[in-house]
This record gives structure tokens, C-alpha cells and sequence, in this order.
């Protein structure tokens, strides 16, 4: 019975230990299964109520000076053109998100020097000017002072994933990149005054249940406020382009480990997983994923900034079906309905 004492546990509101979230993790049977998804939702229901936050994404630059080896737009990777949106093409792309009622826009793009950070404090500036909306920003690793910047000119979240805690894993995905680099970066968020992204990917080479549960513990000891989890897919181009694509049950049980441990956070059905499953967005939102991110990008430059293969497009159309079909609520806020989109 060590599984139900599990689930007791968490009804008593006690905390788990990493020994009790492996043995989540590794839940094989369908009524286990169903059980810890249902107490994800239920915790998910209790804690953020039925409304599923819908953000916008601008991938503003597909240029990367980085190799990740998993990463369809590392600098090696000769398949995506590359391109960097103007300043007034970003403008642009955020005045539609406005228009539809959207309070957050994420700029996410490769680690991209081009852009200084005086070029995106302005850009920031205009944002929060011009529409009031939230920003985040989502373009990796930068000095204590750049982060400093970015956050005095007004950005609210910044969103920037560990993708695993196990660091042989870590250095082996990721050639140039120090893992306590990437730590001391999301404490210096934190610090800031950021809301604090972060995230991890399942399937990872070498992953094992028991490094996700570190991950997830990472995430509550960190005090992350955003997570977002998603199956490792291989990219056409890179390294890893022949290796298994990550399991979508795993997926849904990090998802839902994540809400039943970290409780009060902002969990995204992720992008990556509608790209391996058609319903995956539903189903993330009925284990306790809370939000959708748009891919508000304009069209010319969506299919290059293909981090993965088979990127799936979420448009406002598909997160008010995802919506629908796990039975939730769109927020007050957006002045487009399904009826208009569809
Ligand atoms: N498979 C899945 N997710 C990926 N990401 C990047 N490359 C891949 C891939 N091949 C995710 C990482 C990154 C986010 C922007 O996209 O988690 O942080």
C-alpha cells in the first residue's frame, strides 16, 4: 500500500520526501495513475480556482551563440535562416496580444547578443508604456547587472530552466554552460524581484525518476513560481537528433508531482508536449497544469524557431479548444471569445 500512504500523506498536507516522489513518478498502474492526477487537479482547483491564464510568446531572435546539444537553433545548427524581429515587429506583434485582452507577453529568444541591453530596456519601456501589459523575458543567462537593468525598466517575470538537476546530465547536454552558473542566475532573479521561471525536460539521456524528483524539490527549494515541464524531443540538425523522444506519461506525472510539492505556482501545459500529442495541452490541464502560452510570433518567422521537430503552433484557436476539452474556464479578460477565433 506505500503508494496510498503517499496520497494520505498529501491529503494531510504533509511534505513529501524525495523517496515518496520517485515512488509517485514511477506509478505504472492506470487506477495509480488516475489517483495522482486527480489530486493534482483537485489541489490545482483549490489553490488557483478554473481559469486557465493564457500568455502570448514573441520569439523575437533565433540566433544563439550557445551549443546545447538538444537545441534546434544552437549556433551549429545550419537547418532554421535565422532572423531577428525590429524593434517596431516586436511593437507590432504585441499590439495584437493587447488588442485581444492579453495581459503577458513573453519575449523568448536565443542567446543573442545583438540585442543590448539598452535595446531591449527601450523595448521593455515602450511595452509597459504603450500597453500596460506584463512582461517576461525569456533569453538565458546574463550578468547580475543586465538582469538588474531589465527588472529596473520594468520586467516582471523572467524565465530561465535548469532542464535537469543531475549535473553529469547537465554538462552533458549543455558543452557550454556551467550548472552553477545557471543556478547563481536564477538566485540573482529571485533576488531582483523577479517572478522566477524555471523548468525542466523529461527524457533526458541517463534520466532517471529519482533526478526528477530532484528537480521538482530543486523547484520548491528555489521558490520557483513559474515551472515549465516538457518532453525532450529530438531537433533535426543537432546531436541528439536520433534519440528517443521523452514519454508523455512521464510528462503528466512530473506535472502533476510538480503541482502536488510546489503547491502555488504557475505550471504551463507545455508547447512541446502538443507537439508530441494532440491533446496534450488538455491533459496537462487536468493534472494540474494552470497556463497556455500563445506562440504569438508572426508567421514568417514561426517555422524557424524550431528549438524542437514538429514544433506545434498554439494559437488562441487551439488553447480555447484545450480549454474547452479539459472542461475550464477562459479568463474575463480576453475580449476574443472561442466563437470569434474559431
Ligand atoms: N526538446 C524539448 N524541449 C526543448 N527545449 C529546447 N530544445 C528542446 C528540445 N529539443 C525547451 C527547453 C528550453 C525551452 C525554451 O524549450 O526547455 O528551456
Amino acid at each position: 500500500q506505500p503508494f496510498n500512504e503517499v496520497m494520505v500523506k498529501i491529503q494531510e498536507g504533509k511534505e513529501l520526501t524525495k523517496e515518496e516522489i520517485v515512488l509517485l513518478l514511477k506509478s505504472d498502474s492506470q487506477s495509480e495513475k488516475e489517483a495522482l492526477y486527480q489530486a493534482a487537479d483537485k489541489m490545482r482547483e483549490e489553490i488557483i480556482g478554473d481559469t486557465v491564464e493564457i500568455r502570448g510568446a514573441i520569439e523575437f531572435s533565433n540566433y544563439c551563440k550557445k551549443e546545447c546539444n538538444y537545441c534546434g537553433i544552437r549556433k551549429g545548427c545550419t537547418t532554421p535562416s535565422r532572423y531577428r524581429m525590429t524593434e517596431d515587429e516586436i511593437m507590432e506583434s504585441v499590439y495584437q496580444l493587447h488588442q485581444w485582452g492579453i495581459k503577458t507577453v513573453i519575449l523568448q529568444s536565443g542567446e543573442d547578443d545583438y540585442y543590448t541591453t539598452d535595446m531591449l530596456i527601450q523595448i521593455i519601456t515602450r511595452i509597459k508604456r504603450e500597453t500596460k501589459m506584463g512582461v517576461t523575458l525569456s533569453i538565458g543567462e546574463k550578468s547580475y547587472d543586465e538582469y538588474q537593468f531589465l527588472r529596473e525598466a520594468g520586467t516582471n517575470n523572467f524565465l530561465l530552466k535548469i532542464e535537469t538537476t543531475n549535473r553529469q546530465i547537465f554538462e552533458f547536454i549543455h558543452p557550454d554552460d556551467n550548472y552553477d552558473t545557471r543556478i547563481q542566475c536564477s538566485e540573482w532573479l529571485r533576488e531582483l524581484g523577479y517572478a522566477n521561471g524555471s523548468g525542466n525536460m523529461i527524457g533526458l539521456p541517463g534520466q532517471t525518476e529519482e533526478d526528477i524528483a530532484e528537480d521538482i524539490l530543486f523547484f520548491k527549494k528555489m521558490r520557483i513560481h513559474m515551472i515549465g515541464i516538457g518532453p525532450f524531443i529530438p531537433a533535426k540538425g543537432t546531436p541528439f537528433e536520433t534519440y528517443e523522444t521523452g514519454s508523455i506519461e512521464m510528462t503528466l506525472k512530473a506535472v502533476a508531482v510538480t503541482r502536488l510539492v510546489c503547491k502555488n505556482v504557475y505550471i504551463p501545459a507545455t508547447t512541446a508536449l502538443a507537439s508530441i500529442d494532440p491533446d496534450g495541452q488538455t491533459k496537462a490541464l487536468k493534472c494540474g497544469a494552470n497556463t497556455i502560452m500563445l506562440i504569438s510570433t508572426p508567421e514568417k518567422y514561426r517555422k524557424n524557431y524550431q528549438i524542437y521537430s514538429h514544433k506545434n503552433m498554439i494559437d488562441l484557436a487551439s488553447a480555447f479548444k484545450s480549454i474547452a476539452e479539459a472542461n475550464r474556464s477562459i479568463p474575463k479578460y480576453l475580449k476574443v471569445t472561442p466563437q470569434e477565433v474559431v
